[in-house]
C-alpha cells in the first residue's frame, strides 16, 4: 500500500496523463480500453477513493446508489456531465468535477467541420471518390450550399457557442444567438441576442447547438421549432444528441425542408437511428468533438488538477455537485 489514493479511471487515457496518475495515485487503469458494465464498473470501485470516468460510463442514481463508501469523488474525463445523476451524487456527499475550457477550442473546429461537411457535401463526395464512381464533372454535380455571408443560429452561448461565433465570423457569418441571460457586449462581440428559441430560429441559414443535455433540453430540437427554420436550413449538433428529436429531424431530412444536418453525436451513441445512415444530405462523424492529442492531455491533466485539489482538503475549480 502507497498510502496514495486508489483513483478507478474508467477507459485508456493518453500517456502523460496515466503517467501523472501513477506518480501521484494509485490507479486502476484500463489498458485494453475495455467498456464496464454496471456491476463490473461497481465492482472495481472497491477500495477506490476515486472514479475518473467518460461520458461512455452511466453513473445513474442506481449506479451512485451502490458504489462502495470509500468512493469521494467522481471527477469526470469530460465537460459534459448528463451520464452522471448529479443529485444522487450529492446526496451520498461524493464531490464531481468536469473539464470545461480546455475542449472549447477542439470542439468549435469540428462544429465547423460539421457546417461544411453538410453544406458541401463533403461526406457525399467522399464516398463517391472512394467508390470509384466519380465519372463526370458538370456545373450542376455536387452542388452545395456556401457558409460564406449566411445567418448562424447558436444555442447555447456559453464556451463552446463562443468560439463557435468567432470562428464563423472569419466566414463573414452573421452570428445570432439565445442563450439563458445575454452575454455582455464584450463577449457578445456583434452577435445579436434573440429572447426565445421561437424568435432566433426563423434568421437560421444554419443551426448549431450548444446547450447541455439537461433535463428541460431534451428533444429541444423538435417538429415545431424545426418548422420555425427557413426552407434549406443545416443543422449541426455537437452537443449531445439528447437534445434532438430524432424523428422529427430525420423527417425534415426527408422532406427536403432541411437542405443538411452535420452530427457529431446521437442518442443512444453508438447505436444511432440507422435513419441517418440511410439519408444522403447527413454529414455524420462518430462523436469526435474534443479527438486532439492537445486536448485530450488537457482535460486529462485538468480531472487530476480536480482530484488533487479535492484530495488535499482544497475546492476543486470544476465542481458540478
Ligand atoms: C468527450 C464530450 O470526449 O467532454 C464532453 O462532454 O462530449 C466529449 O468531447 C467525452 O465526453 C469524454 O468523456
Amino acid at each position: 500500500m502507497s498510502g496514495k489514493p486508489v483513483v478507478l479511471v474508467t477507459r485508456k487515457l493518453p500517456d502523460a496523463v496515466e503517467n501523472r496518475l501513477r506518480q501521484d495515485y494509485e490507479p486502476l487503469l484500463n489498458p485494453h480500453d475495455r467498456l464496464y458494465g454496471a456491476d463490473e464498473l461497481i465492482d472495481l470501485c472497491k477500495g477506490a477513493d476515486a472514479i475518473m470516468p467518460c461520458h461512455t460510463e452511466k453513473l445513474t442514481a442506481g449506479v451512485i446508489g451502490r458504489l462502495p463508501a470509500g468512493v469521494k469523488a467522481i471527477a469526470n474525463f469530460s465537460v459534459g456531465v448528463d451520464h452522471v445523476d448529479l443529485a444522487a451524487a450529492a446526496e451520498r456527499g461524493i464531490i464531481v468535477t468536469n473539464t470545461p475550457d480546455v475542449l472549447s477550442d477542439a470542439t468549435a473546429e469540428i462544429a465547423i467541420l460539421c457546417m461544411l461537411g453538410a453544406a458541401r457535401r463533403a461526406g457525399e463526395g467522399d464516398a463517391l471518390v472512394r467508390a470509384a464512381e466519380w465519372r463526370d464533372w458538370s456545373p450542376a454535380f455536387m452542388v452545395g450550399t456556401q457558409l460564406t455571408g449566411k445567418r448562424l443560429g447558436i444555442v447555447g452561448m456559453g464556451r463552446v457557442g463562443q468560439v463557435v461565433a468567432r470562428r464563423a465570423r472569419g466566414f463573414d457569418m452573421e452570428v445570432h444567438y439565445h442563450n439563458r441571460r445575454r452575454l455582455d457586449p464584450a463577449h457578445e462581440a456583434g452577435a445579436i441576442f434573440h429572447e426565445t428559441l421561437e424568435d432566433l430560429l426563423p434568421v437560421c441559414d444554419f443551426l448549431s447547438l450548444h446547450c447541455p443535455a439537461s433535463p428541460e433540453n431534451k428533444g429541444l430540437l423538435n417538429a415545431a421549432r424545426i418548422a420555425l427554420l427557413p426552407g434549406g436550413a443545416i443543422v449541426v449538433n455537437t452537443a449531445r444528441g439528447a437534445v434532438i428529436d430524432d424523428n422529427a429531424l430525420i423527417s425534415a431530412l426527408k422532406s427536403g425542408k432541411l437542405f443538411a444536418a452535420g452530427l457529431d453525436v446521437y442518442n443512444d451513441e453508438p447505436d444511432i437511428d440507422p435513419r441517418y445512415r440511410d439519408l444522403t444530405n447527413t454529414f455524420l462523424l462518430p462523436h469526435i468533438g474534443s479527438a486532439t492529442r492537445e486536448t485530450r492531455d488537457a482535460m486529462g491533466f485538468r480531472a487530476l488538477d480536480n482530484l488533487d485539489a479535492i484530495f488535499a482538503g482544497r475546492e476543486p475549480r470544476d465542481r458540478v455537485a
